[in-house]
Parts: structure tokens; sequence; C-alpha cells
């Protein structure tokens, strides 16, 4: 079942068996960088299809994990508005399906959701007890789904913002694309939230995962925070990139689903636990360094 990667043994004589749903994907293809003393079991989308119950309470019933890193999600935030069915089956129903599965092998559940659950009105970063309010399918999808994961009491739901990795599509992974294209182009600067790093986050859940906070929800984003305009800038900046970025407003840009205006995440009390992530900047430094 899945591509599995025996352990040696780096956890003081216990070798933890982690399994990964959507393994394919931006965070789930950064795991095996990170959890490489960990037995890992990894599933993409056609090893199991998390919306298919009976098979994802056998795959964890025949491979017995103490962790499950469920990154599989529908995760296209525009596609969703048109096709919230597909959103929903995934998001809610299949994070219901993981969920059952956890709590049969009794295994730490580790769900990512996201800042896209909040209505973006604050002023000041967004913490754990705030009022959620999402204002996308997507989110709404993502809460249903916190709902889910939280009626296993060995859960962890992680709440991150714009996450961005070495494979998968992303923000970051489309500026280079599109920075190699096109001599101008304009980004919108009025939505203002943290870019994290998928292979930084990993790490991050690692940690947790040792230093073992209270299960329940948790934020955890890069320090500072940037507009959508700033971060290409960042991007075009680390990467050498000559294309000129002009700003633009979430308005005029139009997208199918509305964003959150302002989204940041205060990841403090993760912080208090041990559990930190550096400045975005620094975050995106160590994606260029590591870019293969
Ligand atoms: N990306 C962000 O900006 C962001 C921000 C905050 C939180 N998050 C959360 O972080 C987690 C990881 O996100 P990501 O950026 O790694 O997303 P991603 O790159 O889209 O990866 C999600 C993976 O899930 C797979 N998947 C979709 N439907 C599935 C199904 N029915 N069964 C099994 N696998 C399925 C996808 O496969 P296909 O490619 O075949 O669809 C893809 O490989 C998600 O929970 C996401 O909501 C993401």
């Amino acid at each position: 079942m899945g591509c599995q990667r025996e352990a040696t043994d780096g956890n003081q004589g216990r070798l933890v068996k982690i399994v990964v749903t959507g393994a394919d994907g931006g965070l789930g293809g950064e795991v095996p960088t990170v959890f490489t003393d960990d037995e890992l079991i990894l599933l993409d989308r056609s090893q199991l299809d998390v919306t298919d119950k009976d098979a994802v309470i056998e795959a964890a019933k025949k491979s017995k994990p103490d962790v499950i890193i469920h990154a599989a999600a529908y995760t296209n935030v525009d596609a969703a508005e048109s096709n919230p069915e597909d959103a929903i089956a995934v998001n809610r129903n299949g994070t219901a399906n993981v969920t059952l599965a956890a709590a049969e092998v009794s295994a730490i559940l580790m769900y990512p959701s996201t800042d896209y659950v909040f209505d973006g009105e604050k002023k000041s970063p967004y913490v754990e007890t705030d009022q959620t309010g999402p204002l996308s399918v997507y989110g709404e999808t993502k809460l249903a789904g916190e709902v889910e994961a939280l009626k296993h009491d060995q859960t962890y739901v992680i709440r991150t913002s714009w996450l961005y990795s070495q494979t998968g599509k992303s923000f970051a992974t489309t500026m280079l694309k599109l920075f190699a294209d096109k001599k101008e182009l304009a980004v919108v600067s009025d939505e203002v939230s943290s870019p994290t790093y998928a292979r930084d986050f990993a790490r991050g859940l690692q940690t947790l995962l040792k230093t073992r906070p209270d299960f329940g929800t948790h934020h955890f984003s890069a320090g500072g925070e940037t507009s959508w305009f700033e971060y290409a800038q960042e991007i075009a900046r680390q990467s050498g990139a000559k294309t000129i970025i002009n700003p633009t407003t979430a308005a005029e840009w139009n997208a199918p689903a509305t964003r959150p205006r302002y989204s940041k995440l205060d990841s403090g009390q993760l912080a208090k636990a041990g559990v930190e992530l550096p400045d975005w900047k620094e975050s995106l430094t160590h994606f260029f360094k590591d870019r293969p």
C-alpha cells in the first residue's frame, strides 16, 4: 500500500509510523524531506481517495499509524465557487472519513486548515479563539473539515496561510513561471497575510509532535505579514527576475472567490510551546536555497 519507507530508529528507539494523505500535493510532497527518521506511508490520490470511507478505514487498519498527516484537500479556491459539491466531498466528508480512521486506530490526526476560515475584518492578527466567518466555499468547507477533525480527541487542527512548496502549484511557483514569460504583471495589493513555506511548516509539525502541546486548534504561519504584491516583489528580488510588478486591487482583479483582506494568523500559542516559524522573507530564502 502506497510508497513506504522504513525508519532507521531516529526517535529514541521508537519508530513513528505516519500516514500522509494527499502525498503528491504541495505539503504532502515536502513531508518526506523533513520526516527522515520516521516510517512514512505516502498515499497520493490514486492510492487513497479520501472520499472513499471504506478505503480510508481499511488503509488505517492495515498500517496502524501513530500519526495521520491529512494533507489531502480540494484547494482550488476559485474553482470551489462553481464546484461546491466537490469541495465539500473532499474537505468536509473526506476529513470526516480520515477522522473516523484516526479514531479507529487511536492515531494522532494532523489537519492543516486555513486563514480563509476568517472574514478578514479584524485589524490585528487572528488568534485561535476568534470568531470564524469564511467568505468562500473553500473556507466554508475547510471549516466544516475542522469540525469533523475535532470530533477525534487526538486532533491537531493547524491553521496556516498562503502555503507554497517546491512541488505543486502555489503563488510562488506561479510567479516564477510568469516572470519567465512576462515583462510586466499586476498583483493584488490589498490582501494581507503571511506566506508560509510548506517545508518549514512540515518542520513545525515535526516539532509539534515532539513537544506535544494540547490537542485542538493552533495557528501556525510564518512571521511578519505582507500583501500578495509585496510578496511578488520579494520573489522577484530573491530570484533576480526583472519583471515589472504593478499593484492592483482585489476588486479590480475580480476573482470568483472572495478572500479575506486581512488574515494574518497569530502563532503565539504554538511559539510559547516552542514551535515557531521564521519570518516569511527568511522562509522564502530557504525556499530558493532548497530549489533543486
Ligand atoms: N495552499 C495554500 O495556500 C494553503 C493555505 C492554508 C492551508 N492549506 C491547507 O494545507 C493543506 C495542504 O495544501 P497544499 O497546498 O499541499 O494543497 P495541494 O497542493 O492542492 O495538495 C492537495 C492534495 O490533495 C489531493 N487530493 C484532492 N482530492 C483528493 C481526494 N479525494 N483524495 C485524496 N487526495 C486528494 C490533491 O490531488 P490532485 O492534485 O489530484 O487534486 C493534491 O495532491 C490543505 O489542507 C490545505 O487546505 C493550504
